[in-house]
């Protein structure tokens, strides 16, 4: 099928069924990262194979790795125990994880490397990136305009850094951890909250020895230079990411129960389903299980009745992405939601408290944008829109779920990029019941 200019969303009839999330997107980056940095083999099952990831693993195999699709999701990465240089730019597309977590990677490698990205990766901020990397040794010479990709980096002799983080970014500190297995010394980051932890997991598992300590509300990460990672089996977990948008679609359409089976549930990344609790949502979890050193278990959700709630700014790190289909579902709860200390969100995909807010509004919810956040005050929701969404997949995603409980359709543009993280996403939601059809 050729991809539509435009998907419209309808009012639905109770969806009812069970699901499996893709792959989860950080642990899909990480693992094909890895497997290339590392000695041997690494057989990875649950790959997400969205777009961003695969344009991760061209780029690790322009580093001279061997990277093999051996059946659906099952991937096989022989690593060289290092970078050589590539060939020609490294296009990370729209992954701004793929593209700060492969800089960091590079840049403890003797090559000199041009990283670029797509339109919108283009407009996203590089130096709280480059900077930690440029003060262990990386060089740097962006090619259009400073703290913008394109950038040339020129990597190797790297010396271990204390580095503090003033935003808890999982991004930042990923990029310093990988450059740090190649620097002089040692090299440690102090996140002011807790940010997701698949990295130090996941390099632990490749052998790799990593200490970590609480401080305060964050804590303190730290590699010893030097140590050599060994290829290893990945098992990657379903995406609560993604798990979100059918959820949210169980929970506003009525009648609906929706089970997304496999989901991750690091509670490093588990915030939006706390937050739904706690507005009345009925989400229950089965089956928890281990699988691919992560717990994940079935996550349920039935139609409810939502009430507004405070989300308290300590969670952002652990929902940042899923604001946006948050904002969805509280449009349809009693009362407002308030959301703050979320100025992240402006530098993602794109800038996601604006896109939310001009969307919800073009449907007929009230919203009050904030610097740093956004209140959603519940009610009828009209609908009847066309969003534009700015390339941003998770945009376009909440929007679609948004219209299948709203008075009148919404469409939404550039549906291409939900291909970006979810790519049977229409396919899997029709499966469920949704009324989400191509449109021009
Ligand atoms: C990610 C970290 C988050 C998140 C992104 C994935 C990761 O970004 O928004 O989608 O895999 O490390 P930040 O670390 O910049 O908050």
């Amino acid at each position: 099928m050729s991809t539509p200019s435009h998907l419209t969303a309808r009012r639905s009839a109770p969806l009812n069924g069970l699901v499996r999330a893709p792959g989860d997107k950080s642990m899909s980056h990480r693992a094909l990262i890895l497997g290339a940095m590392a000695t041997g083999v690494t057989d990875i099952a649950g790959l997400l194979e969205g777009d961003d990831v695969l344009a991760t693993a061209r780029a690790v195999e322009a580093f001279g790795a061997e990277v093999e699709r051996l059946g659906e999701g099952r991937w096989r990465v022989t690593g060289q125990g290092g970078f050589k240089p590539p060939a020609g730019v490294i296009d990370c597309g729209n992954a701004g994880t793929g593209v700060r977590l492969l800089m960091g990677a590079a840049a403890g490698h003797a090559v000199t490397t041009t990283f670029d990205g797509d339109a919108s990766l283009r407009k996203r901020p590089m130096k709280r990136v480059t900077g930690p990397l440029a003060d262990m040794g990386a060089r740097f010479d962006w090619q259009a305009a400073e703290d913008r990709l394109p950038v040339r980096i020129t990597g190797g002799g790297l010396t271990g850094i204390d580095y503090e983080q003033i935003v808890a970014s999982a991004q930042i500190k990923s990029a310093i951890l990988l450059a740090g297995l190649n620097a002089d010394g040692v090299t440690t980051v102090t996140e002011p909250e807790r940010s997701r932890d698949h990295t130090e997991r996941m390099l632990r598992a490749f052998g790799v020895e990593v200490g970590v300590v609480p401080m305060g509300t964050g804590w303190r990460v730290s590699l010893k230079g030097g140590q050599a990672l060994t290829g290893t089996a990945v098992s990657v977990p379903g995406d609560p990411s993604s798990a979100a948008f059918p959820l949210a679609a169980g929970l506003i359409v009525p009648g609906s129960e929706v089970t997304v089976e496999g989901v991750m549930l690091n509670p490093l990344r588990t915030g939006l389903f706390e937050t739904w609790r706690e507005m009345g949502a009925d989400l229950t979890v089965s089956n928890r299980r281990m699988a691919g050193g992560e717990e994940v278990g079935d996550v349920t959700a039935r139609h409810s009745k939502l009430r507004g709630v405070v989300v308290p700014p300590e969670r952002a790190a652990s929902m940042i992405d899923e604001y946006p289909v948050l904002a969805a579902t509280a449009a349809f709860a009693t009362g407002a939601t308030v959301m703050r200390g979320i100025g992240e969100m402006r530098v993602k995909e794109s800038d996601r408290i604006a896109l939310m807010a001009a969307g919800l509004k073009a449907c007929g919810v009230m919203v009050e944008e904030e610097p740093e956040g956004f209140t959603v005050f519940g009610g009828p929701v009209r609908g009847g829109a066309t969003v534009t969404t700015h390339g941003d997949h998770r945009i376009a995603m909440s929007h679609l779920v948004l219209g299948l409980a709203a008075e009148d359709a919404v469409t939404v543009d550039e549906p291409g990029m939900i291909a970006t993280s979810f790519p049977d996403f229409i396919e899997l939601m029709r499966s469920l019941g949704a009324d989400i059809a191509a449109s021009e």
